[in-house]
């Protein structure tokens, strides 16, 4: 049996994928990002960081808002690809940093800003993280999550979870919202505002961005296939493999 850690499972899933998701139009785009952007606003004095940059839409989106943005993520490609991309902008005030969610090497309360999007999920130590991510947040600052989130209820939850794992081996766990409103609130954050959105996959490109084997993407086919009526129905489940799931965007600040 391979001996990886979860991290390097991780690693070995993004490092080559980095392109693809500088490329994403789910992720360089979307409602979430507007939403973020209103409620962070202009902040030129602050420092902000964002955890998981993955191919760093979130950073840059930051980077038009404050002062100085840190883009941490466990993949150096993905690093690579943000502050070549950052570059490329024009961006000067993007700074990348290799680092897990949860062992952020700052001191604590360096930060204005913390944020994280589309990363969670894959985080070994989800709860770890959170925490991490308060203890480098100042005591008067703003913290954002977004994620996908699961059903509250288990039958499409098990779904969700599935078709993740399926697609990515690196997945770990899509939280329900009240899952995140407990383990925020445990780890010293009190959340001001949640809106959620939903998000449409398409199935091919979805598929594709993390190179789904081949034998991976005809389980999630034949799964699908196999979809009960309401099943089917909480996922917008289309023809072609398409679906839709909810995200949400969770504004907090200390508690
Ligand atoms: C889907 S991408 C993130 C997308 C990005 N935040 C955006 O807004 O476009 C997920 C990223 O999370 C990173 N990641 C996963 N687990 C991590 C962890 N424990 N610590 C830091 N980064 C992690 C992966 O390497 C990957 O680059």
């Amino acid at each position: 049996m391979p001996a990886t850690s979860h991290d390097n499972l991780v690693v070995s899933q993004y490092d080559s994928r980095a392109a693809a998701y500088l490329r994403s139009t789910v992720h360089a785009s979307g409602p979430d990002l507007v939403w973020i952007a209103e409620r962070v606003g202009h902040r030129p004095e602050a420092i902000a960081l964002d955890v998981g940059c993955g191919g760093g839409h979130l950073s840059f989106l930051l980077a038009g808002l404050v002062g100085h943005v840190v883009a941490c993520d466990l993949s150096r490609p993905m690093l690579q690809t943000v502050a070549a991309e950052a570059d490329r902008r024009g961006l000067r005030n993007i700074a990348v940093r290799e680092m897990a969610a949860e062992d952020l090497a700052f001191a604590p309360a360096s930060f204005d800003v913390v944020t994280t999007r589309y990363s969670a999920h894959h985080w070994r130590h989800w709860q770890g993280g959170l925490q991490a991510m308060r203890r480098v947040l100042k005591p008067q600052g703003l913290a954002v999550f977004a994620d996908v989130v699961a059903p509250e209820d288990a039958l499409p939850d098990t779904w969700l979870q599935s078709l993740e794992l399926l697609r990515d081996p690196s997945h770990v766990r899509n939280a329900s919202l009240q899952e995140w409103k407990k383990a925020l609130a445990s780890s010293g954050f009190a959340v001001l505002e949640v809106t959620r959105f939903r998000l449409r996959l398409e199935f091919a490109s979805w598929l594709e961005r993390m190179r789904t084997s081949p034998v991976h993407a005809a389980a999630i086919r034949s799964l699908q296939l196999l979809a009960s009526a309401e099943v089917a129905e909480y996922f917008s489940l289309e023809e072609d493999g398409s679906f839709s799931i909810d995200t949400a965007v969770i504004l907090a600040r200390p508690l």
